[in-house]
């Protein structure tokens, strides 16, 4: 079992400049995002980057999103094309991450990268990994901080559970905005829905199909398995069976709802929360009701199919 009681410090000044003392030695640290919390070490120590996948128990061909303060500092890193230029003006900061060619002398831990020729880029807007940003001075590479294949967090409470003391410090500041994780882009291809939704970009995209057999090569984390509660979970359920925890969204009223009104960005940034409420539950199973595939909903849906799939 893991240690309940890991050290939590509320968001502030206090919190900020511990955290960026630690990330400074080479430790890792729990800070809050816009979209989900994230396990943060600085992406130039390959130590302190080993942390991270020691604390998830990783695989290390998973390679790590790199959190940057503006477009000045991505561009130290990695090499931008017009298309790129005009996401990040766009998006940036925001819920975006791009997976861009690595320029050869940007000072990244191969680890980071699983040794691809690629980095995948992100300018976060929360003010917590905003202020740790500016107060490290570092690029922070910093997956969603839980235990691999565990739900991903949108509470400090969520990573507490999840890893314990495998994490020295949590940040807490509330709820995430979001609640699903960055929407990833390479080129024109969308590998990982998120809360920027195909309709939104200024270009036609490609939605990459993560179930496809090159998804090893273009986004190596998009595993099947992801997201996975320790439960059976099924989908498109409009009541509960006997022993089954309902999801409720929308007409489909459940134990726990996502949007009582079908509201799907209210949905999005309640979803992780409610499959923690769900796996904690004394039921033995997990249902969930249909949500729309429009829109949000497709990102919402790709998260709920991992889920399932187990
Ligand atoms: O919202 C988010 O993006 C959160 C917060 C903490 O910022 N972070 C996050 O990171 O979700 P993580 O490590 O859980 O997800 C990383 C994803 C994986 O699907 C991985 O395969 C993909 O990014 N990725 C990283 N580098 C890549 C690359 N060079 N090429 C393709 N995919 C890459
Ligand atoms: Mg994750």
């Amino acid at each position: 079992m893991v240690d309940p009681n890991p050290r939590i410090l509320p968001y502030g000044m206090a919190a900020i400049d511990e955290a960026a003392e630690r990330i400074g030695r080479g430790e890792c640290v729990a800070v809050p995002t816009e979209t989900v919390y994230g396990l943060a070490a600085d992406a130039g120590n390959a130590d302190a980057v080993a942390g991270i996948y020691a604390a998830k128990g990783r695989p290390s061909f998973n390679p790590l999103i790199v959190h940057v303060a503006d477009l000045a500092a991505a561009e130290a890193l990695a090499v931008f094309d017009a298309d790129a230029r005009a996401l990040a003006a766009r998006f940036w900061p925001g819920p975006l991450t791009l997976v861009l060619p690595l320029r050869t002398d940007a000072p990244i831990a191969s680890l980071v990268t699983a040794g691809l020729a690629t980095i995948a880029l992100r300018v976060p807007r929360h003010r917590a990994m905003q202020a740790l940003l500016a107060a490290t001075k570092r690029p922070l590479a910093a997956p969603s901080a839980n235990a691999s294949n565990g739900i991903s967090p949108t509470r400090a409470a969520h990573v507490a559970a999840s890893l314990g003391n495998r994490v020295p410090l949590i940040i807490d500041d509330g709820g995430c905005e979001a609640g699903l994780e960055s929407t990833i882009v390479a080129g024109r291809t969308i590998l990982r829905p998120g809360p920027i939704v195909a309709s939104d970009l200024p270009f036609a995209v490609q939605a990459h199909s993560i179930d496809s057999t090159d998804a090893a090569i273009t986004a190596p984390g998009q595993l099947a398995t992801h997201y996975a509660p320790g439960k059976p979970l099924r989908l498109d359920a409009t009541a509960a069976a006997a022993d089954e925890w309902l999801i409720g969204h929308g007409p489909v009223k459940g134990d726990d709802m996502l949007s009582a009104t079908g509201d799907l960005r209210e949905a999005a940034a309640r979803l992780f929360d409610a499959l923690h409420r769900a796996d904690a539950s004394d039921r033995a199973a997990i249902a969930v009701a249909p949500i729309p595939h429009a829109g949000l909903g497709e990102a919402i849906n790709d998260r709920l199919t991992r889920a399932a799939h187990r």
